[in-house]
């Protein structure tokens, strides 16, 4: 079975995984239901980590395990310990002690965001207003991501000095200078990029306005206004005062909620089993959990329970009812909540694939800028399976059936988690043996993805070598 994986959070260690075909014609016993804790949500873990170091605050972070934290979380950790943030990792939790605004130090060495690009957006909000300059850097797939449109924006809208390599990416030299007050429109629907426009905006001579055209997660905004940061939010434009004192307590939990994003995964994997699931302490933000309301419309019955409220962030207990009912209908997915559903499209497609009649996806073509072109890469996936599907500039048409077997031995990741994830669940449903080789990528947000997946389909069809 799963060995190798010891203490070793940061490595990617090497991971087969095998999908096996469900040959009982009577359904699998299994243990009795019980919740699953998914791993904590990295978006608000990101945040929480930058921003907490701009507090003067010791920030207490209970964690389950160290080899449950998403690896994106670690680069965000090793960049912030690089600019002299103390951050402390424990088996039960994470301590990190806030800086303050202008108290990081310069940097010995380049900072290396790997594969997070939250971490480097993120970063290059913050660290355009410090005192000094800094590098960043990071793995193949980073570094083919788009830096431009950021750079240019604080550039040409705060005074930034930010400099990136003659394609417009990674690496980064962030020139650290004092900003200017700025009102900054968003190309597209980005909370990467507004975030890093309102770090920025916190090292400013004055107030920094910054619209979108359509509502993108706002964990940020949530975030500094729980810690009492000057931010008023009007529909979807958010300002931020330069050198907003932050109120929290000198020492504080913050308690991060399980990953929503995640839990898609989890819960295709009780649609496509026809499982129960009870998945605890999922956070439940507003401009996440739209894939919810995409699987009720579809036929999911879908109870939320234990609703309550820190720091802003919602969090509550999700029960899918997937032994008595599933999806049925086609998806139907508007243009404008492609922004609060960009990471469930994977795996909304792989269901869409059973779901008799066509889903369109449209106005989607950020998908092309993440951690893979996963606009081709699904389009590539889900052709290899037997999916009908018809490829458009900005998204693609899934022609779905309910008797749909899919077919494909071997499943491509891409280097991409979600890839990886999303049709790892679609191998469920094959007659056949499928293999995903160097399956550690789904690391980067959900470790214990694989074992997490037996627990709901049965420990004898998913084997981990
Ligand atoms: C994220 C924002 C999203 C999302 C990414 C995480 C964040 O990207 O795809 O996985 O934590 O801010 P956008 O910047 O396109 O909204």
């Amino acid at each position: 079975m799963y060995e190798g994986r010891g203490m070793r959070p940061f490595c990617f260690y090497t991971m087969n995984v095998e999908i096996r075909p469900n040959t009982s014609s009577l359904r699998a016993q299994h243990a009795a239901l019980r919740p699953i804790t998914l791993p904590p949500d990295k978006s608000i873990f990101h945040r929480l980590l930058i921003i907490g170091s701009l507090t003067n605050s010791r920030i207490q972070i209970p964690i389950t395990s160290i080899e449950d934290i998403p690896v994106d979380v670690y680069a965000t950790i090793l960049a912030l310990q690089s600019l002299g943030v103390p951050i402390e990792l424990s088996r039960s939790e994470i301590v990190l002690e806030g800086v303050g605004i202008g108290g990081f130090h310069a940097p010995t060495h380049q900072i290396n965001c790997a594969n997070s690009g939250t971490t480097a957006r993120l970063l290059i909000g913050l660290l355009a207003g410090q005192k000094f300059s800094s590098k960043l850097t990071g793995d193949v797939s980073l570094s083919k991501r788009p830096m431009k449109r950021l750079a240019d924006l604080l550039n040409t809208g705060l005074g930034a000095d930010i400099l990136l390599s003659a394609e417009g990416r990674m690496p980064i030299v962030i020139n650290g200078r004092e900003l200017h007050f700025g009102i900054i429109n968003l190309p597209v629907a980005s909370a990467q990029m507004k975030s890093a426009v309102l770090l920025a905006g916190l090292h400013t001579d004055g107030e920094v306005s910054v619209t979108e055209p359509l509502q993108s997660r706002d964990h940020t905004e949530r975030m500094l206004k729980a810690f009492g940061a000057k931010i008023t939010i009007t529909g979807t434009t958010s300002a931020i005062n330069p050198k907003s004192n932050f109120t929290t307590d000198e020492e504080f939990t913050y308690h991060v909620p399980g990953d929503i994003s995640s839990a898609a995964f989890l819960i295709a994997a009780g649609v496509i089993g026809r499982r129960n699931i009870i998945l605890s302490n999922v956070g439940l933000n507003p401009t996440r959990r739209k894939f919810l309301d995409v699987l009720a419309a579809s036929g999911l019955e879908i109870e939320i329970s234990a609703v309550r409220e820190e720091w802003g962030e919602e969090r509550g207990r999700i029960e899918i009812l997937g032994e008595d009912t599933s999806i049925s209908k086609p998806f139907e997915i508007s243009p404008d909540d492609i922004p609060l559903v960009i990471d469930e499209i994977p795996i909304l497609s792989v269901l869409a694939s059973f779901c008799k009649g066509v889903t369109t996806i449209s106005h989607a073509e950020e998908l092309r800028n993440k951690e893979s072109d996963r606009l081709a890469a699904l389009v590539k996936n889900l052709r290899a399976f037997g999916v009908l599907i018809e490829e458009k500039e900005d998204g693609f048409i899934i022609f779905g059936d309910e008797n749909f077997i899919p077919k494909n031995r071997v499943i491509e990741h891409f280097g991409d988690h979600r890839m990886a994830m999303a049709f790892a669940i679609m191998g469920l449903r094959t007659k056949e043996l499928v293999t995903i080789s160097d399956a550690s990528v789904v690391s980067i947000s959900y470790p214990r993805f694989f074992e997490d997946l037996a627990l709901i389909v049965g420990a004898r069809r998913i084997k981990i070598s």
